[in-house]
Parts: structure tokens; C-alpha cells; sequence
């Protein structure tokens, strides 16, 4: 298939791209580089052999995102382009609205014009807000209780994307529900390098691992959870991203959710102490208080996807860890 990436040079774009190479498929990439390096692109021509097409494009501009759908012939989109820092969301909730939901209305206008009917869509299992329960399925509820405009985006893409397929019985929209990708490729040539300063657990580890900071604060001790350190799936992006293709084989006429995870739960000190066992370092960090809005323990039932997609997760948190600091050896030069 020809497939039109948006987003395709960020973290789990890039990776997903690796993928689809491999699998055969031919892609292009939509994406303003707002949070990725061009040292992304020539990773994947490293590690493929391919240079991927890239448009230098804002999905805001309709007229530029015209253009490319009415030329690409594209078979199918994968949409990860979007605003996604939980925190900076909450300071400028009109730029997540509008980035995430008019980039998406674009593009799906233009899907529409061209007769491009398939959309895999990444979302988030922040989708689910705080469903009152640890182990998530698909039919649990979402869009309640969400706390942070960024997770509200994911969720109104959703529901643009399942009325968007009401009105065209034509359209085939795949939704994916991330949990907590990490991770690298195992080249050590692709991996998280976002802009400014993370947010996320696992790049802020790479960076006091690094020493650029000098400890990490785990958000609270006393939760109820064995060790009282909040629990998430964390899934490894090489698994998230053969997700995608597992999808993609098997997309229909209509709107499908999935969870993409491993099904299981990691405390953030087990994550501390993996890091240390693979890097052979102490990694320093303190106990601080909570963090407003972390649920105590999540974890994907993803047994939909193994019985209908054919996809589970085969690599581990060790894996993850391995591949972040092979990753981290290369960081510097990339
Ligand atoms: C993981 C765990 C923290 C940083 C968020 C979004 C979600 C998705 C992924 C992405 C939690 C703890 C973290 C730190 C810590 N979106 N932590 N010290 O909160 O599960 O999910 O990111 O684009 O939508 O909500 O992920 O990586 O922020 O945190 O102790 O400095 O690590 O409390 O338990 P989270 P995270």
C-alpha cells in the first residue's frame, strides 16, 4: 500500500515507519518537525535503506494538505501528528484545540475530497479518563473525567472520527489506544529525543542518565500499590509500532478500538530498577509528592487485538531498557 504518515518523523511515527518500510509498503511523511530532528529520517535510511518522502507541512494549512492528498494516490493514512505534552496543554488549551482538531478536520477533509478511505488514528488510553478500575478493555467508557486538554483532544478525535465514518459507509477508521510507549530501536539509531523538556518518565530517566539532570522525582510513595509507586503499561515502541501494520492488514468498512499494551503493570521503581540492572549504574532519584491527575495503577486488557489483529507485545521492559541506552550511546551524534 501507499501510505501517508502525519507525524511520521516523531517517536513512534518514526519507528512505525521502519516498520511499513520492511513490511513493503511505500510512505510519505506529513509532518512540520515541530517536535522531531531530520537525524530521524536519515535513521530510517540507515536502518531500511529508504529515505523517506518528507512534506515540510503544518496539517493547519488545508490548501498545503490538499495538495499532497490530491497528488499522493495514498491507499491509507496513519495519523500521529499532534500537540501532546500533557502539561503545556493545561497553560495553552486553545493551541491543543486547535492544532489537534483542526489539523485532524484538515485531513480528513482532504481524505475526503481524494476518496482516501482508510485512517489508523493514535490515540491514547487517556481517552478512558478514570474508569474505576486498573485493567482496561475497550468497552470500558471514555471520555469522562479526563483531566488535561491533550487527553480531551485524543478523545474528541475519536468521536469527529466515528461520526466522520457514520456518514460514509465507505470509510475504514482504526483506532489505537496507546499505553505508555518506551523504548528504542534496536539499532540504537532511532528513539525518543524530544524537544525541550520532557514530560514523560521514561526520556526524563535518559536525561539523569545523562547527568543533564541530576536527579529524577518520582511522583509519590504512597499509593496503593505494592511498593505505593504508581503502575502503567509500558509497551515497547517496536511492539507499538508492529501494531500499526497489524491494523492495517486488517481494517473494514466501519470503526474499530484497540488497546495497544502488554497487559502488564510496572511500578515506577521496578522501572528505576530496570534501568539500573541493564545500565549498571545507580540511577539517582527522590520521593516528592503526587502528581495531580496520575491515576495509582493502569494496565490494557489486550486480548482484542491478539484475537482480531493477530498482534501482541513479544519484547519486554528489559528489552526497553537495553535499547534506550544503546539509543543513549548514539544520542550525541544523531
Ligand atoms: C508515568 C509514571 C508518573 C515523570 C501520560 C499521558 C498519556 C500519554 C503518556 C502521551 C507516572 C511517574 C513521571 C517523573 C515520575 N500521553 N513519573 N516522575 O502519566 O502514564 O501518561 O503520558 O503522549 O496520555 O497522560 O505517563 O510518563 O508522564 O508517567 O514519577 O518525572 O511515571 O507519576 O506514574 P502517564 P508519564
Amino acid at each position: 500500500m501507499k501510505i501517508l504518515v502525519t507525524g511520521g518523523a516523531g517517536y513512534i511515527g518514526s519507528h512505525t515507519i521502519v516498520e511499513l518500510i520492511a513490511a513493503g509498503h511505500e510512505v510519505e511523511i506529513l509532518d512540520d518537525m515541530s517536535n522531531a530532528k531530520e537525524s530521524a529520517l536519515d535513521a530510517i535510511q540507515k536502518i531500511t535503506g529508504v529515505y523517506p518522502k518528507l512534506h515540510l507541512v503544518n496539517l493547519m494549512d488545508l490548501d498545503k494538505v490538499l495538495a499532497i492528498l490530491k497528488d499522493g494516490n495514498f491507499d491509507a493514512v496513519i495519523h500521529f501528528a499532534g500537540l501532546k505534552a500533557v502539561a503545556e496543554s493545561v497553560e495553552r488549551p486553545l493551541w491543543y484545540y486547535e492544532n489537534n482538531l483542526i489539523g485532524t478536520l484538515n485531513l480528513l477533509e482532504a481524505m475526503q475530497t481524494y476518496k482516501v478511505n482508510k485512517i489508523i488514528f493514535s490515540s491514547s488510553a487517556t481517552v478512558y479518563g478514570d474508569p474505576g478500575t486498573t485493567a482496561f478493555t475497550e468497552d470500558l467508557p471514555s471520555g469522562q473525567g479526563i483531566t488535561n486538554p491533550y487527553g480531551k483532544t485524543k478523545y474528541m478525535i475519536e468521536e469527529i472520527l466515528k461520526d466522520v465514518s457514520a456518514s460514509n459507509p465507505d470509510f475504514e477508521v482504526t483506532i489505537l489506544r496507546y499505553f505508555n510507549p518506551v523504548g528504542a530501536h534496536p539499532s540504537g539509531k532511532l528513539g525518543e529525543n524530544p524537544n525541550g523538556r520532557p514530560n514523560n518518565l521514561m526520556p526524563i530517566i535518559m536525561k539523569v542518565a545523562q547527568g543533564e539532570y541530576s536527579e529524577l522525582s518520582v511522583y509519590g510513595d504512597d499509593y496503593p500499590t505494592p511498593d505505593g509507586t504508581c503502575i502503567r503499561d509500558y509497551i515497547h515502541v517496536v511492539d507499538l509500532a508492529k501494531g500499526h501494520l497489524a491494523a492495517l492488514d486488517h481494517m473494514e468498512k466501519g470503526v474499530r478500538i484497540y488497546n495497544l499494551g502488554s497487559g502488564k503493570g510496572t511500578s515506577v521503581l521496578e522501572m528505576i530498577t530496570a534501568f539500573e540492572k541493564a545500565s549498571g549504574k545507580k540511577l539517582p532519584y527522590k520521593i516528592v509528592s503526587r502528581r495531580p491527575g496520575d491515576l495509582a495503577e493502569m494496565y490494557a486488557v489486550p486480548t482484542k487485538a491478539e484475537k482480531e489483529l493477530g498482534w501482541k507485545t513479544s519484547l519486554t521492559i528489559n528489552d526497553a531498557m537495553k535499547d534506550t541506552l544503546k539509543f543513549l550511546e548514539n544520542i550525541d551524534t544523531l
